[in-house]
């Protein structure tokens, strides 16, 4: 799960994803294409959400996508289509490039939209997050689940 800054968008995916699989059968973790949050908590507001779902995030620690990551995973889910360019511009062959998918194409196929980036609003913003990443992981742990 790949966003800019890996303490809003992402570290939520990450958190999703991983309440609706098995940890023994994925290896699920996220990254940003930016190094401003390196080492830093997932922001307080989608601390917050998480919890009100159930879902604590707030172990979680910023980190900076890396080329070897195009080797650890086989899917790498951007939140959007900055990231996309970000990400495919580190790509080292057609296999890496194929591994980039727009998150939000698993619920509306081809129409390449974002996932809104919330940093910079108030906390309707990071609801509105939640609920669109908590759909698209129901159809990404259904996918993996049946293809397990
Ligand atoms: P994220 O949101 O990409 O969803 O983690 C952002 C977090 C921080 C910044 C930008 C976006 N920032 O500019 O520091």
């Amino acid at each position: 799960m790949v966003c800019l800054g890996n303490i809003c968008r992402s570290p939520l995916a990450e958190g999703i994803l991983k309440s609706k699989l098995p940890s023994n059968k994925f290896s699920i973790d996220s990254a940003g294409t930016a190094d401003y949050h390196i080492g830093d908590p997932p922001d307080p507001r989608s601390v917050d959400i998480a919890k009100k779902n159930q879902i604590d995030i707030s172990h979680q620690r910023g980190r900076q996508f890396e080329v070897s990551d195009f080797d650890r995973f086989d899917i790498i889910y951007v939140m959007d289509n900055s990231n996309y360019l970000n990400i495919i511009h580190l790509a080292r062959n057609k296999k890496d490039a194929l591994k980039v998918k727009l998150i939000l194409n698993e619920l509306y196929a081809n129409e390449n939209m974002d996932v809104p980036d919330p940093y910079y609003g108030g906390s309707y913003g990071f609801k509105n997050v939640f609920e669109m990443l908590d759909e698209a992981c129901n159809r990404i742990a259904d996918t993996l689940l049946s293809e397990a």
